[in-house]
């Protein structure tokens, strides 16, 4: 059996982690592995490297990917599909194991239903997949903000300002929640619920009514104001799934803080801060449990599912259900944060 491993999508860690788990333990039920350089593209163009036990040792701490990877939509161009299917012919993959978001898995649903024999893993810091508790990548990420959080509670508190966070999250603000709950922000600002920029200055001049000098906003990088009617982007371009690049709610808040409340503001953005670098160990072990379930999966030969948390439990869910739609903040969760505001 030959078994070709991709991730696609933005990097997050734990992706090692996930590899080292499957090649370890294919190993032991004698497969071979084909690594898929830089997520699908690596299929279109046939560029892959071999993954032996030896290749993927010392890999578990590691943050990025060795296999590199990209968002590349294969299907979206007809020749490219066609390349993609030969490719899988000519490397004699038997099946492949993609570790990827909505997009990538999106994509290995579409290629189960035209009879490839795929395997997903859920892989995103914004915790935003459905069908699973938790993705690996989100804990490190929530760790990272709340590290980010914690220093500039101080220098915050030092200057008497605001503090105006971004951090990501598309469309779910599961990272801002969480990493606002372990930080102690003030106020939370996420894309499942447009905020007022009135009521975010009124929180923050009640704050200082009450003799709090500074306040701390964390903002999603796709929260976005009722008057803006939409979210706020850095420029029209659109990636190969049709996504554009968001980025700017940060700073336009501090502005509008500062203007609407004569404090003076600061904002910082954290950017890919949360998705570079080691792991944390919760994070490798969600990694190599999903990693250990997807090579089982494929000596079950059962396809087209995805490897999933529910409780404490490893399970499997279809492709498609994974894919449907965008699993948003638990609401019981932006409660608990919500008491905290002000
Ligand atoms: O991995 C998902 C994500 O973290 C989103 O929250 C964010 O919008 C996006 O990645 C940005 O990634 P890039 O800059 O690599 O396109």
């Amino acid at each position: 059996m030959n078994v070709g491993i991709l991730t696609g999508g933005g990097d997050c860690p734990g992706l090692n982690a996930v590899i080292r788990a499957i090649v370890k333990r294919g190993h032991q039920f004698g497969y071979e592995f084909t690594g898929i350089r830089d997520g699908w593209r690596g299929l279109v163009q046939s560029n892959t490297i071999k993954l032996t036990k030896q290749a993927v040792s010392g890999l578990l701490p590691m943050g990025g990917t060795i296999l590199g990877t990209s968002r590349t939509n294969p299907l979206k161009k007809p020749e490219d599909a066609e390349k993609l299917f030969k490719n899988i012919e000519t490397l004699k993959l038997d099946a492949i194991i993609a570790i990827g978001g909505d997009d990538t898995l999106g994509v290995a649903a579409k290629l189960h239903a035209k009879g490839i024999k795929v395997i997903g893993v859920p892989k995103t810091i914004d915790n935003d997949l459905s069908g699973t508790d938790f993705t690996f990548g989100f804990d490190t990420a929530v760790s990272i903000v709340t590290w980010a959080l914690d220093r500039l509670h101080s220098t915050t508190e030092a200057h008497q300002r605001v503090m105006v966070v971004e951090v990501m999250g598309r469309h779910a603000g599961w990272i801002a929640v969480y990493g606002g709950i372990a930080g102690g922000a003030d106020v939370i600002l996420i894309p499942e619920k447009p905020f007022d920029v009135d009521e975010v200055c009124a929180v923050i001049k009640k704050r200082k009514e009450e003799g709090k000098n500074f306040s701390l906003v964390v903002a999603a990088e796709g929260a976005y104001p009722k008057e803006a009617g939409g979210m706020i982007t850095k420029d029209k371009t659109l990636d190969s799934f049709g996504h554009v690049k968001l980025g700017g709610v940060g700073e336009f808040l501090a502005t509008e803080i500062e203007k609407r409340t004569s404090l003076e503001s600061r904002f910082v953005v954290l950017g890919h801060l949360q998705r570079g670098g080691t792991p944390t160990a919760y994070d490798r072990i969600l990694a190599t449990r999903y990693g250990i379930r997807a090579i089982e999966l494929v000596n079950e030969a059962n396809f087209g599912r995805m490897v999933a948390l529910q409780g404490n439990k490893i399970v499997d869910i279809s492709l498609e259900e994974a894919t449907a739609k965008l699993k948003t903040i638990d609401l019981e969760m932006y409660r608990i944060a919500h008491i905290f505001f002000g």
